[in-house]
């Protein structure tokens, strides 16, 4: 087997972590070796992180069209600085049964200014088509609407400045239900931190519509084992909404 290089072993580390943090651990203890060997390696990719210009969110969109075009034009957090499109969010916009909310765009999504367009992405789709609805049917949209670099978890100041906007797109769209993907999708619908493995399946409220929290996509590709739960929650969403899964193909 191949000597595992710096690279593929910080790679690995980032999947733990995720894993952890998806899993709610907030807390983890490093040794101090451990940290100093990681600092000994060159960092890539740190561009300078700092506030642009913090743009207060007006209340009087004529539609989510004018919405998208404002936060394509957002400065307000550092994440502008590295993004490539934002992405605003896409689907039905005239109350549809279903929004869903993730975190934020990863490096496909940032290349094609649309949500949920890569491997998590490619599941999504299947989890919704399993629920006899089409993309097109709902809408998908994200806690930030810039890619952070890396894939890192928003910062909270970052999710600060960009919940205005899902704010707005949930209070414009109307959705019968909401579902978040994910512990930072249910950290900011619900304005505090959240341990997905606890609260998943458990309904919520936001703003008087029914939130039903469930696993991100991309924990469901790291963990197959937890689909069964996802699937459990995504049901108990259609026995809201009075509908039955269609027969699987
Ligand atoms: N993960 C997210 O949370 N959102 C996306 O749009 C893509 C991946």
């Amino acid at each position: 087997m191949a000597e595992p290089t710096f690279q593929s072993l910080i790679e690995d580390l980032e999947k733990y972590l995720e894993y952890q943090r998806d899993e709610g651990v907030q807390r983890l203890e490093v040794e101090r070796a451990v940290l100093e060997e990681l600092a000994s390696e060159p960092l890539t990719e740190a561009p300078e992180e700092k506030i642009v210009e913090a743009v207060p969110v007006p209340a009087d969109f004529a539609d989510i069209g004018q919405l998208a075009a404002y936060i394509g034009q957002c400065r307000s957090c550092p994440l502008c600085q590295t993004r490539n499109l934002t992405v605003p969010g896409e689907g039905r916009t005239d109350g549809p049964d279903i929004m869903f909310v993730g975190e934020g765009p990863g490096a496909d999504e940032d290349e094609q200014g649309r949500p949920f367009v890569g491997k998590a992405g490619q599941l999504l789709d299947k989890m919704i088509e399993a629920m006899g609805y089409s993309r097109g049917d709902v809408y998908i949209a994200n806690v930030v609407k810039c890619r952070p670099p890396q894939n890192r978890k928003p910062h909270p100041e970052e999710m600060q400045m960009c919940l205005p906007y899902l704010r707005q797109q949930i209070r414009m769209i109307r959705p019968k239900v909401l579902v978040g993907l994910g512990g930072t999708a249910m950290e900011g619908l619900l304005g505090r931190p959240v341990g997905i493995t606890r609260i998943r399946g458990v309904w919520q409220e936001y703003e008087g519509i029914r939130l039903m929290p469930t696993f991100h996509p991309s924990y469901l590709l790291r963990d197959a084992s937890k689909k069964k739960d996802a699937w459990l929650d995504l049901k108990a969403v259609l026995a809201e909404l009075g509908k039955t899964p269609p027969p699987r193909k």
